[in-house]
């Protein structure tokens, strides 16, 4: 594996690729890798030639009073971890690289970026669009692979390739859950033990709200308040939201039919977390997915 920190160098390798008949796939990261970003890398390894892993902590996707200072940072340890997986480029720009002057072009997804973490995180799906738009314009044509964890990224990333008509094909990986539930996320290593059982509480109402489903219940509002019922139990959990929207749009929706996601995000110490659970609706057919334990998944 090469470690490289030039965006022209990357983009003379992954162009170099394509000369010689190679396909290219693309894991956008932060770093601080886990059994989640291993499995996009290995996804992008079993379905592309070359592989690139691009490892920026993007600054303009954090607001005011968020964690970009502590932010996990250890460019050696997760090397070590993109080395191990087979990735061949380790893409590591600096800010300075990647915003030579205050960018004046933003891309903004409107409507999906609204809704949900967009409530909360301000100007955080701007920074995410821009960024993953300037890594696409970087790479070129590619596979580009996302994980479920973070549905209304996923959905935006997918709407800003066709909207700008861009050569890449988006293709979203399962969510990957620890043991205990609790889904894989960087923002984990923030939890204390009381708070990581505390944690346990979103799955716990995935769940809740996946068994109603089961059982019949297809309003909306009913299993999104039996969800936040349930986060509420929790004391340490302060919920920031429980919504049904189509998994496409993130717009909200009256009935569950077709492909639409509950999704919760809540304040658990001095972390974050979201989750969510996939669910696909037909006349008579109903598929829930809550993702997959990682050790399940790389057995
Ligand atoms: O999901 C992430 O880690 C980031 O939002 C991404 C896609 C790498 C953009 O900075």
């Amino acid at each position: 594996m090469i470690i490289l920190h030039d965006l022209d160098d990357v983009r003379r390798c992954c162009d170099d690729a394509r000369r010689a008949g190679r396909t290219v796939g693309l894991v956008a990261t932060m770093g601080g890798f886990h059994e989640g970003h291993r499995s996009l890398m290995r996804a992008a390894r079993a379905g592309t030639d070359l592989v690139v892993v691009s490892l920026f902590v993007n600054p303009t996707q954090f607001g005011s009073g968020e964690d970009l200072a502590g932010y996990p940072r250890d460019l050696d340890g997760d090397a070590a971890v993109a080395a191990a997986e087979g990735v061949d480029v380790l893409f590591a720009p600096t800010v300075d690289g990647m915003y030579p002057d205050p960018p004046r072009t933003t891309v903004h997804v409107a409507g999906l970026t609204e809704r949900l973490c967009g409530t909360s995180r301000g100007t955080h799906f701007d920074g995410v669009a821009t960024v993953v738009t300037k890594l696409f314009a970087i790479v070129g044509p590619c596979t580009a692979y996302f994980g479920r964890k973070d549905a209304q990224q996923l959905a935006v990333v997918r709407r800003l390739a066709i909207d700008l008509n861009l050569p890449v094909e988006v293709v979203g990986c399962p969510l990957l859950r620890d043991l205990d539930g609790v889904a894989l996320s960087s923002r984990n290593a923030y939890l204390d033990p009381q708070e990581r059982r505390a944690a346990t509480v979103l799955v716990r109402a995935l769940r809740r709200a996946a068994d109603a489903i089961r059982a019949g219940e297809r309003d909306p509002v009913a299993i999104r308040d039996l969800a936040a019922a349930t986060i509420a139990t929790e004391s340490r959990v302060r919920l920031d939201y429980a919504e049904i929207v189509d998994a496409e749009t993130i717009e909200p929706v009256t009935c569950v039919q077709g492909s639409v996601l509950l999704a919760v995000a809540a304040f658990v110490g001095p972390a974050r977390l979201i989750d969510n659970l996939a669910i696909h609706a037909t006349d008579d057919q109903i598929a829930l997915d809550l993702g997959v334990v990682a050790e399940e998944q790389s057995a």
